[in-house]
């Protein structure tokens, strides 16, 4: 799916994060695999991440995000009438974690559902929004992609154990004056789906259920490295530009060689580039918003950005998501 935004202004106008304060070294996690602070920073560029305590769930980690978002837009929470949640790790599969954030922070007249996308979720969630909120059907968004995939983590599994952290981030959306979203590039190839998986996750392996992520890494690997070229380079033809428009690039936070493999593909010089990796690992969907805090924090969300975010990850999935900042825009 690929699209040029429709005229409609639609822009982000308030931006929150929230990491579980548990951090986790790289030495911390060789006590329970066979790895080193080496292997890992040199094969991903992971230094720490964070990990929920057993008490902390996906809402938990979320809520302290999105009040931040709201505050950051200036904005009652009863204002918003869609709360959209990308995550693969909700409190439960139902009631929906949007349902009960919705419920949590006062939005009684919200429509609020999950999305499920793997790591590309909060890519889907805000195309998914941006289409509610062009089509006239909401006024004002509540997206959130966080994931706490530490409780899906096998301890005895090395290949995936060291990848992965917990985070969580929101956004408000709404019309605005200047700027918004341009355009978006959204794919899935559900043949490649076994390699990354949660197989006894839903209705086919009930009898016997596998409960931790399994992932062929080396495939997923040059699947990241292509399509994170591609939709960035699809999305930006399909808006009529090239990567030197573009002042900041967001892609997922995966392992920093594929940061840089796609960096480099596609041209980006270094300070173009969001790196936060190291300190959080692989998020998932709380990935791309933790990494838009941190252009933000230092300074690079400046009005009139072009901000160009890429996400891939489980389904398998990729999508892109193209916004030009203003001044009614977080900063
Ligand atoms: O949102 C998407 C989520 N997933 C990803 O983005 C993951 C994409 N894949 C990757 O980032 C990389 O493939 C990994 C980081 C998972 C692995 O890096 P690699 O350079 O592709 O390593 P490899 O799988 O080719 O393994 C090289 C060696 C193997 O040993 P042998 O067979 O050569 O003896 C692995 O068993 O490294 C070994 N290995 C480890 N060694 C120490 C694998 N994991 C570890 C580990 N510590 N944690």
């Amino acid at each position: 799916m690929i699209g040029k935004a429709n005229g409609a202004r639609i822009g982000i106008t308030g931006l929150g994060v929230n990491v579980p304060a548990k951090v986790v070294t790289n030495d911390d996690l060789a006590k329970f695999v066979d790895t080193s602070d080496e292997w890992i920073i040199e094969r991903t560029g992971i230094r720490e991440r964070r990990f929920a305590t057993q008490d902390e769930a996906l809402t938990d980690i979320a809520r302290p995000a999105c009040l931040q978002a709201l505050a950051s837009a200036g904005v009652e929470a009863s204002s918003i009438d869609l709360v959209l949640c990308a995550t693969v790790t909700p409190d439960m599969m139902f009631p929906t974690s949007s349902a009960l954030l919705a419920d949590q922070l006062g939005m009684p007249d919200a429509a609020a559902y999950d999305l499920l996308a793997g790591c590309t979720g909060f890519v889907y969630a805000i195309a998914q929004a941006y289409g509610m909120l062009a089509s006239g059907l909401s006024r004002r968004a509540l997206v959130v992609g966080a994931d706490v995939l530490s409780k899906l983590l096998d301890f005895d599994d090395r290949s995936t154990l060291v990848l992965f952290g917990d985070g969580a981030g929101a956004v408000v959306m709404e019309p605005v004056k200047k700027g918004g979203f341009l355009g978006f590039e959204l794919g899935a190839d559900g043949g490649g789906g076994e390699s990354l998986w949660l197989p006894g996750s839903g209705s086919r392996h009930f009898e016997n259920p596998e409960s931790f992520v399994k992932m062929n890494g080396r495939e997923v690997y040059k699947f990241a490295t292509r399509v994170l070229v591609s939709s960035a380079q699809k999305l930006l033809d399909e808006v009529g530009m090239t990567v030197d428009d573009v002042d900041v690039y967001v892609p997922h936070q995966a392992n920093i060689r594929i940061i840089d493999h796609a960096a480099r593909k596609l041209g980006f010089p270094p300070e173009k580039v969001v790196v936060n990796v190291q300190k959080y690992g692989n998020t998932s969907s709380g990935s791309i918003p933790l990494a838009l805090a941190d252009a933000a924090t230092d300074g690079r969300l400046k009005p009139g950005a072009k901000v160009l975010m890429t996400g891939m990850g489980a389904g398998l999935t990729w999508g892109s998501g193209l916004i030009e900042w203003t001044e009614e825009m977080a900063a």
